[in-house]
């Protein structure tokens, strides 16, 4: 069934609780897959999401004459020892935003590539000067022509790129770019992301020279060639902040496993700031509310390791229940607040100053009404609004969030959300009875 053709049916009120297993990150894999176009071998990649970016990049990678296919739950084979189309320019290249690393990695195997301008979720302007200016660097000659980016190189030589943005697409598409290149490559400003480190792990275990991922200077020692091997995909970071955060906000208790704690620093911080309960063990962390309000904090999102921007739209919505004013200042992305208008017809009183700031005025009781998820983490505060609102919220648009949320609506229900999926049109009055 298309998930735009189908609706989530929330009936809010319920506490969550129990045990929540976390998938592998979505940002991570779909830049790994892409990566394994620069190996002539089998890679077999582990711990991969289940969600429609991955679908889509499978098909993408099959049409650029690769062989990739699930071939367990969360195990996905790749082979591309034989890829040699360099123009990705269908429907679903356009649709993904991770496609935009099929510019490195098609540039970086064979030297050439052709790529649709990528999609993704539609926040503002999404510029991509600085992966430009990095396959420049390196001696590719870059044209922009009726969307679509033509890039060539006679060959690729190391150099030192500065970046004037800190962009975790524009470092991985550099770092694509460079491991088959001659010579070294400098990162400098490079973005410290979780899944910036993922993809050079990936990279280095299959033979490839990256060190300093993770810090803001990354080294690419260009190598001839890659081999095949076996890579586990890290936990998804944003995944398992939702569902810290779904808890907090539901006055829950939640213990979210499969997770690397020190990723979740800045929301664990957050959440302990506002009075949540949040107690670490080795790979999980449990997050319950046992104090009578929660407290108002202020919340500005950075790049890694600061306040991640994928987990703003929850953020904002837990501090819809906050006792007092919370001010939440989006720092990455230029126009990620859209869906406000949304939480506010639920009862929400948050108003937005200029693009980028959110005063939250707490202590409001959300009402479910029929809202739309406007990208895929708007969508998944939407999920958390219905959890928390008054009666029964009905969510549309739901393509947004199965583009990276492996079984939601299971891994709610299983918490004791009260959440199905339904088809556009279809009556669910009865919640309790429906699920
Ligand atoms: C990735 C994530 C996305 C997340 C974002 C920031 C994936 C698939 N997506 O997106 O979910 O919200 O990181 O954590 O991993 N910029 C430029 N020029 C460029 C590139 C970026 O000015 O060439 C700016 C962007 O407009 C934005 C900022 O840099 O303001 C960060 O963007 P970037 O880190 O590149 O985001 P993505 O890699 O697209």
């Amino acid at each position: 069934m298309d998930s735009n053709k189908e609706k989530m049916v929330i009936l809010g009120g319920v506490r969550l609780h129990g045990e929540v297993k976390i998938s592998g990150a979505k940002n991570s894999a779909v830049a790994i897959l892409v990566a394994a176009i620069l190996v002539k071998g089998k890679c077999i990649i582990e711990n991969v999401p289940n969600v429609s970016d991955i679908i889509d990049l499978i098909d993408i990678i099959n049409g650029l004459g690769g062989k990739a296919k699930f071939v367990g739950d969360d195990v996905v084979e790749v082979d591309c020892t034989n890829l040699s189309n360099h123009v990705a320019s269908s429907e679903r290249v356009k649709k993904i935003r991770a496609s935009s690393y099929l510019m490195g990695a098609l540039l970086g195997r064979l030297k050439k590539a052709k790529v649709a301008l990528p999609g993704g979720c539609d926040f503002g302007v999404r510029p991509i000067d600085q992966h430009i200016k990095g396959f420049e660097a390196l001696g590719a000659i870059a044209d922009i022509e009726y969307a679509m980016v033509n890039l060539e190189a006679e060959k690729l030589v190391g150099d030192t790129v500065y970046l004037d943005v800190v962009s975790v697409g524009a470092t991985i598409n550099i770092m694509l770019a460079a491991t088959l290149a001659e010579g070294t490559t400098i990162i400098d400003s490079a973005a410290k992301e979780p899944h910036v480190v993922d993809v050079a792990n990936f990279l280095n275990s299959m033979g490839a020279n990256i060190k300093g991922a993770g810090t803001d200077v990354i080294k690419i020692k260009g190598v001839s060639e890659l081999h095949g091997g076996t890579f586990s995909v890290i936990p998804d970071q944003i995944e398992a902040g939702t569902f810290m955060i779904a808890a907090a906000a539901t006055r829950g208790d939640v213990t979210v496993t499969n997770i690397i704690p020190k990723h979740m620093e800045s929301l664990s911080a957050k959440l302990e700031e506002m009075g949540v309960g949040v107690q670490e063990f080795d790979e999980a962390i449990r997050i319950y509310v046992d104090v009578p309000e929660l407290k108002r904090v202020n919340v500005k999102t950075q790049p890694y390791p600061g306040f991640p921007t994928d987990l703003q739209p929850q953020m904002l919505t837990l501090l819809t229940v906050a006792n007092g004013t919370s001010i939440m200042k989006e720092n990455v992305w230029e126009d990620r607040l859209r869906y406000v208008d949304e939480l506010n017809r639920m009862g929400a009183n948050v108003n937005v100053e200029g693009k980028d700031t959110a005063v939250v005025e707490g202590g409001t009781r959300l009402k479910g009404v029929p809202v739309k998820a406007k990208d895929l983490r708007a969508g998944a505060a939407m999920v958390i609004a219905g959890l928390i609102a008054d009666g029964v919220t009905e969510i549309t648009n739901l393509q947004y969030i199965d583009r990276g949320y492996e079984n939601f609506e299971n891994k709610l229900r299983a918490l004791g959300g009260q959440i199905t999926r339904r088809i556009v049109n279809q009556d669910a009055p009865d919640m309790p009875a429906v699920i």
